[in-house]
C-alpha cells in the first residue's frame, strides 16, 4: 500500500491506496485506532461482500463486529437513514469509544461520517471508500452530511476519520457509468491545481478506462495528494483555498436538485457544471477557447456528458437555476461565489459574476 497523511496537528490521518488482500486492514486499523469498544461497520447493500471481508479482518481482535447495510443512493442521505442508524447504534449498545467503519460510496462516507459526528457528541471513524469518487473526494477531508429534499448538503459537520483505506480492487465490480462519474473529479483536480496531471490524463486515458490497477492508483494517489494539501491548508474552508474543490459544484448541485437527485449521478452532474464554469470563464475572457476544448475533449473521451439530456431540458429554466445555485450553500450574503479557471491548472474565486453572462454559460448547455 501506498501511504499519504491529511496534517491537521492532532487530528493528522492515513490515507492507504493499493491493492493489499490478506489482513492488511487489520493491522492498519490498530495503528490508527489502538483502543476502542465496539467496532460497527456500516456499508452500502450493494457491497455486501466486501463489507464483510472487512469486518471479518477486525472479528479476531473485536469479536463479531456488527454490519449495518443503507440501501444505496443518494436518496439515503436523508434524516429517515440517520434515524434508523441511530436506533441500531442505541440498540447495540455503541458508547463514545465506539468506532464506525464506512464501507461504500459518497454516501456511505457523509452519511457514516455525520453519524459519527453527533453519537455520543461525536466518535471516531474510518472511510472505506468503495467508489471511484469517494475514493478521490468525498472520504478524504471531513466534510460530512445529509441533505433536504430541497438542497444538497446543508446539514452536516466536519469531522475527520482517523483512516482512509482505499483498496483499488474494489472498482473491479463498479458499474461502468459510476466509474466514470468519479473519473469526472479526478478531472476537476488537473483543471483546478495540476496541469501535468491533466496532461497525463489525457494520455493515459485509455488505460484508466480499462482499469489498470497501476493507472487507477496512480490517479487515486494524486487526487488524494493534492485534496490532502488542499484539506490540511484550508480545513474548515475558512481562507478560500478549500473553495477551489467547489469547482463545477454551484452549478453542478443546482443541475442534480433541477433533475431530481438520482437522474445524474454526481460525477455527471458535475461535469456538466464544470462545462458551464468553462463556458461562463472564456465568455469572461478568463481562460482560452483552446483550454475549454481541452477540458471538454477528456470529459467525451471519459464518456461524461457536457449537456442536459434533452428528454429533461425543460425543467431547467435559467430562473430556476438561478434560484437553486443561490440556495446552494457557497454563497455569502445572497452573493454567488464561483470557481472559474484562468488555464488548465489554476482557478481563481469570482464574486458576482453578470447575470447575463452565467445565464449564457448555462444555456449553452441546454439544447
Ligand atoms: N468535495 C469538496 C470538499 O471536500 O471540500
Amino acid at each position: 500500500m501506498q501511504s499519504l497523511q491529511v496534517s491537521l496537528g492532532v487530528r493528522s490521518y492515513p490515507i492507504h491506496i493499493g491493492n493489499p488482500g490478506g489482513d492488511s486492514f487489520q493491522s492498519a486499523f490498530f495503528d490508527a485506532i489502538p483502543k476502542s469498544s465496539k467496532v460497527i461497520v456500516v456499508h452500502d447493500a450493494s457491497v455486501k461482500e466486501f463489507a464483510d471481508g472487512i469486518a471479518r479482518s477486525l472479528n479476531p481482535v473485536s469479536g463479531k463486529v456488527p454490519l449495518l447495510a443503507v440501501e444505496s443512493g443518494e436518496t439515503s442521505k436523508s434524516i429517515e437513514q440517520l434515524d434508523r442508524l441511530w436506533k441500531s447504534m442505541l440498540a447495540l449498545k455503541a458508547d463514545r469509544q465506539s468506532v464506525l467503519v464506512a464501507v461504500g460510496g459518497g454516501v456511505i462516507g457523509d452519511l457514516v461520517g455525520f453519524l459519527a459526528s453527533t453519537w455520543n457528541r461525536g466518535v471516531r471513524f474510518v472511510q472505506v471508500p468503495t467508489t471511484l469518487l469517494a475514493m478521490v473526494d468525498s472520504s478524504v477531508g471531513g466534510k460530512t452530511g445529509i441533505n433536504l429534499p430541497e438542497a444538497k448538503n446543508v446539514i452536516g459537520a466536519f469531522w475527520q476519520p482517523h483512516m482512509v483505506w482505499i483498496d483499488v480492487s474494489s472498482l473491479n465490480t463498479l458499474p461502468d457509468r459510476e466509474y466514470r462519474s468519479g473519473l469526472a473529479e479526478v478531472i476537476k483536480y488537473g483543471v483546478i491545481l495540476d496541469e501535468a496531471f491533466f496532461e497525463r490524463l489525457e494520455e493515459q486515458s485509455s488505460s484508466i478506462l480499462e482499469r489498470n490497477a497501476v493507472a487507477v492508483t496512480e490517479i487515486v494517489r494524486r487526487s488524494c495528494e493534492l485534496k490532502a494539501h488542499v484539506v490540511a491548508e484550508d480545513e474548515y474552508e475558512t481562507k478560500g483555498l478549500r473553495a477551489i474543490l467547489n469547482y463545477g459544484h454551484t452549478f453542478g448541485h443546482a443541475i442534480e436538485a433541477l433533475a431530481e437527485y438520482g437522474t445524474y449521478l454526481h460525477g455527471e452532474a458535475i461535469s456538466i457544471g464544470m462545462t458551464m464554469a468553462g463556458n461562463l470563464a472564456l465568455a469572461l475572457g478568463r481562460w482560452t477557447e483552446r483550454d475549454l476544448e481541452r477540458q471538454t475533449k477528456l470529459f467525451a473521451r471519459f464518456g461524461l456528458p457536457t449537456q442536459i439530456a434533452s428528454s429533461i431540458a425543460g425543467r431547467f429554466s435559467q430562473a430556476a437555476m438561478l434560484e437553486s445555485m443561490i440556495l446552494d450553500k457557497k454563497t455569502s450574503h445572497g452573493r454567488l461565489h464561483l470557481i472559474l479557471p484562468t488555464r488548465i491548472g489554476h482557478v481563481e474565486t469570482v464574486v458576482d459574476a453578470p447575470l447575463n453572462a452565467i445565464q449564457d454559460a448555462i444555456d449553452a448547455c441546454i439544447s
